[in-house]
């Protein structure tokens, strides 16, 4: 039950909570922040949390503020539990505790706390008078999976930018990023197993059609937001300047590091067995007819090898539970006119390519498993049959029975259907409310299926996307609506209550320089 319980306050108008709280008190009074205010914790484990809080509010407040073991500011872990994401923040004239079971649930007070500050010192130096209303809040989420899919292949966000996004996602409590480190335009992540993955000619790229049409649309529109940024470009020998980037392996650990203080699991996907082009370009053995040409050849023990070597490194590098192997849009035709493959189909006894693919994705999922991972693929996966304890991304909106079929066989499912949760679609004015009053988790699921949804996520296809201006033009206010979406209970979303709540926090976005897409305009 959602409480809004109101004293007449002058702060009150400040209090606008995306997603909106369990439950949320406002009362007389405020507690000013001051030169000195020491963030105190009283678990070690809550460090990193005490640090990223001080530096936010440095930053914003500019006021001198310490961190210790206690403090006007408390972080308090109690009872503990990982699984819980729950927190209750109390502040008044005397100061403000955030109490939690976990440090995701102390990360989330923090994001409130975040919010309760004015919008316009959302960024930058402002020194002087600012307050925290008081207030009594409790919350926890619907749902712990809360994300969005960055796809850097199409068009490369360096580190900088890529944690930029990761900041804004904690603002509004979206924990899981999945990052689509490989596709047929680059290979982003490097694997030392394969250097030549991560080469000047496989990395980065000459033009292809996607890009053109960015260029084309950024002299048509007269909009700098759809060029190319020259700071990708490099000269590679024989071959003019090309376009692209990658992200070392030090350069992965520091992104992982950022996004943990945040609260924020990454999930890797490396895409296989199609949409690895850029890899069959670099290791031409690795396709079917030897020639470069995707998907992966899965009659060869060389690929294989390849597949298990890849994923090893990136086990290594993330720790979290989930990998991505996609397993979208194969072209597994291929499949049916290759020697190699027909031999595995025979020697395997499977019916057809469809089972062969299911087949590679069971031997990569006991090789995950192994290895204390958990695999997640795209719905196609479900297609050729699934091993129970696989999870499955549900991004084919006009395949509606895939929740259905998934959650009735024992599949934990992600939705990110792209009826509604494709944040590179186009948007009208009618998009937000589209996603915010859609039945985004169908209606059609028993109690036992409903468990298993374990969330929903927007994903961040960027053919179209070529700079950071572009992507939040796309991703903002969208994401706003899918973090209450993910967050808030179903009967607790109404959109007369969430557009007012909307409509102060574009101001916060534009003091953090967020080019978001108004909610009314005519411009594309
Ligand atoms: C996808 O959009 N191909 C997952
Ligand atoms: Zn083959």
């Amino acid at each position: 039950m959602v409480g809004l319980l109101l004293c007449a306050t002058s702060a009150w108008t400040q209090v606008n909570i995306i997603p909106k709280p369990t439950s949320l008190i406002v009362r007389e009074g405020v507690f000013p922040l001051k030169d000195g205010l020491t963030i105190g914790c009283n678990d070690a484990s809550l460090a990193p949390a005490a640090q990223y809080l001080q530096e936010m509010l440095t930053t914003v407040t500019g006021l001198t503020i310490k961190t210790g073991k206690k403090g006007k500011i408390q972080l308090m872990l109690v009872d503990p539990n990982e699984n819980d994401e729950s927190y209750e923040l109390v502040a008044d004239k005397s100061g403000v505790l955030i109490t939690a079971p976990s440090y995701r649930g102390i990360v989330n007070g923090i994001a409130t706390l975040r919010q309760l500050l004015p919008p316009v010192l959302s960024q930058g130096g402002e020194s002087g008078k600012v307050a925290i209303p008081a207030v009594t809040i409790k919350d926890c989420p619907n749902f712990h999976w809360r994300g969005l899919m960055l796809d850097p292949v199409r068009h490369f966000f360096s580190v900088e930018e890529t944690k930029a996004l990761l900041d804004q996602m904690a603002l509004y409590k979206l924990n899981k990023f999945h990052w689509h480190l490989s596709d047929n335009e680059g290979f982003r992540m490097e694997v030392k197993a394969y250097p030549g993955l991560t080469s000047d000619t496989v990395a980065w790229r000459r033009f292809n059609y996607h890009d053109r049409q960015c260029l084309e649309r950024a002299s048509k529109e007269n909009n700098p937001a759809m060029l190319i940024p020259w700071k990708y470009f490099k000269e590679v020998e024989g071959y003019g300047e090309l376009y692209g980037g990658y992200y070392t392996q030090d350069d992965i650990r520091d992104v992982i590091a950022y996004a943990a203080v945040r609260g924020i699991d990454i999930i890797p996907e490396i895409d296989m067995p199609g949409h690895n082009g850029a890899a069959c370009y670099c290791y031409k053995w690795l396709s079917c007819t030897q020639n470069g040409v995707e998907p992966l050849c899965l009659g060869r023990q060389s690929t294989i090898e390849f597949a298990e070597k890849v994923y090893d490194e990136v086990f290594q590098l993330f720790p979290y539970e989930y990998v991505s192997i996609g397993g979208d849009e194969v072209n597994r035709r291929r499949w049916s006119e290759c020697s190699e493959c027909k031999k595995r189909i025979e020697s395997e006894g499977l019916k057809d390519v469809n089972e062969l693919q299911a087949w590679f994705t069971k031997r990569m999922e006991k090789y995950f498993n192994a290895h204390g991972k958990r695999i997640l693929g795209w719905d196609e996966i479900l297609e050729g049959g699934l091993s129970k304890t696989a999870t499955v991304h549900w991004w084919r909106g006009d395949h509606p029975d895939v929740t259905q079929k998934s959650t009735a066989m024992g599949n934990e499912v992600v939705l990110c259907p792209f009826t509604f949760l494709y944040f590179d679609y186009a948007q009208d004015d009618n998009t937000l409310r589209h996603i915010y009053d859609g039945d985004i988790v169908p209606v059609d699921l028993t109690a036992e299926q409903l468990k298993l949804i374990k969330g929903m996520q927007g994903n961040i296809w960027c053919e179209r996307i070529p700079t950071e201006a572009r992507l939040q033009w796309m991703v903002f206010p969208r994401a706003l609506a899918l973090a209450e979406k993910a967050w808030t209970p179903r009967k607790d979303q109404q959109w007369d209550d969430f557009l007012p709540r909307l409509q102060a926090h574009l101001k916060r976005l534009d003091a953090m320089g967020i080019q978001y897409r108004p909610l009314q305009t005519k411009r594309p």
